[in-house]
């Protein structure tokens, strides 16, 4: 009897595994992405698709190079070095001046704390006009994603910019009115000048997405182990990701990000496990209309996942054992054991990384 059951079991997930892989396939032909299709292979390819070089670092060399030939699910994030400092830098002012927003109080740093993890503490944000639906995604190691926003609506992080500045409870404004403001203001001419730009709705866009590009968050634990320090992270945590690829979380939480690529459904076992006391947000389907795109979300990145609750699009709960609990129970139809779960969140926290480097350098030169 037990037996059968666990067939039974072990015949529904792997249903269910090959179910997932040919219903991405499918989303991918019909939405013209590729990238998901190449996770698919089994090979994430983010670092050429993000700074379209094949540079390698100074450092590590060797390990990193092995990593990127390998079929690694996981690969280490390694600093951003095409960037022009003085184009970040514009991004850097633009991305804190509240005068880009209609009521002059609000800026992208409001709901993206720089100072603390490039996301905020409250379950959803608030804008020009009150309370938003949504959960502030962070924006540190945005370069590595394939697609932005929850449900994975745009593909690029210029076309991402057009969201949060025309959105009524975020910034409420225009291109025109940016424009015409950062035009009228010498210090913003000046710093256009030193970056050998000219203020225009790309130009701004160009800027802060340089500007966000260079936020990545360096030398976290798993990163060193990945590149070969075998003690830099301890067993549990080893033993947490042995699970996470054991148990499947890796299937859609893999590349640099650990996630950030594919669009998934949020509640993979059926309603019920989405629970009643899941929000009415339809993900995808908001933006599709397609019945099909239901609940459909992007699958989030775990990079510094410990020091970016609360968790889920909603917020829904600020504990990281319970938004694990959440994922497989929902996603991978498990209860897990307390012990698999507290290793589980060692191996998430050893993905928290130094705060980006660059901010320290764009405020030193401040002062
Ligand atoms: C009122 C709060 C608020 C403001 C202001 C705001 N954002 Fe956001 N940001 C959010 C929320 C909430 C999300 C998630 C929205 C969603 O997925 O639908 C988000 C998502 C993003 C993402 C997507 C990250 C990812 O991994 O997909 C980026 C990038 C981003 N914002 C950058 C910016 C920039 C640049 C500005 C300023 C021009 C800005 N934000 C202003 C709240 C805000
Ligand atoms: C079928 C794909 C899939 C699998 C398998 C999966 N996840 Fe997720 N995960 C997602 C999606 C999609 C989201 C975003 C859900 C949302 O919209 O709130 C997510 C979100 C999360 C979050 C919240 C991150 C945040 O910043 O809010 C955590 C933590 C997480 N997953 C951990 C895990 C763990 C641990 C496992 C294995 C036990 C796992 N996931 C398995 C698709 C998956």
């Amino acid at each position: 009897m037990r037996n059968k059951k666990l067939f039974a079991f072990c015949a529904i997930v792997m249903l269910s595994a090959i179910g997932l892989l040919l219903f991405d396939g499918y989303r991918s032909v019909n939405h013209g992405e590729t990238a998901s299709q190449d996770e698919l292979h089994g090979h994430s390819h983010d670092d050429d698709h993000n700074h379209g070089s094949d540079k390698e670092p100074h450092h590590n060399a060797l390990s990193y190079a092995s990593l990127v030939t390998s079929d690694a699910p996981i690969q280490p994030i390694l600093p951003y070095e095409e960037g022009d400092e003085d184009v970040i830098r514009l991004g850097w002012v633009l991305f804190r001046d509240t005068n880009l927003s209609s009521n002059n109080k609000v800026s992208c740093q409001s709901c993206h704390d720089l100072n603390t993890n490039g996301a905020e503490p409250l379950s959803v944000s608030i804008g020009v006009n009150g309370v938003g639906k949504r959960n502030s995604l962070t924006v540190f190691n945005v370069a590595h994603n394939y697609r932005f926003f929850w449900d994975g609506r745009v593909n690029t992080l210029q076309d991402q910019i057009d969201g949060p500045v025309h959105d009524p409870v975020e910034m409420d404004s225009s291109w025109q009115k940016i424009v015409d403001y950062v035009t009228a203001s010498n210090q913003y001419l000046a710093l256009f000048a030193r970056a050998d730009l000219t203020p225009s709705e790309e130009t701004i866009k160009h800027a802060m997405v340089e500007f966000m590009k260079s936020l990545t968050t360096m030398n976290a634990p798993f990163d060193q182990y990945l590149m070969g320090d075998s003690d830099a992270i301890n067993e549990s945590a080893v033993r947490g990701w042995q699970t996470f690829q054991s148990l499947g979380c890796i299937a859609c939480h893999r590349g640099t990000n650990v996630g950030g690529g594919l669009v998934m459904q949020f509640g993979y076992f059926g309603v019920d496990s989405r629970g009643a006391e899941r929000s009415n947000d339809l993900g995808r389907f908001n933006v599709t209309s397609k019945q099909e795109d239901k609940h459909l979300f992007r699958v989030a990145s775990l990079r510094n996942v410990a020091i970016t609750s609360p968790y889920f699009h909603d917020g829904m709960t600020g504990s990281l054992d319970e938004a694990i609990k959440i994922m497989a129970r929902s996603q991978l139809g498990k209860e897990l054991e307390p012990d698999t779960v507290a290793d589980i969140k060692a191996f998430l926290e050893s993905l928290t990384g130094e705060r980006p480097t660059i901010l320290e350098e764009l405020q030193n030169e401040q002062n």
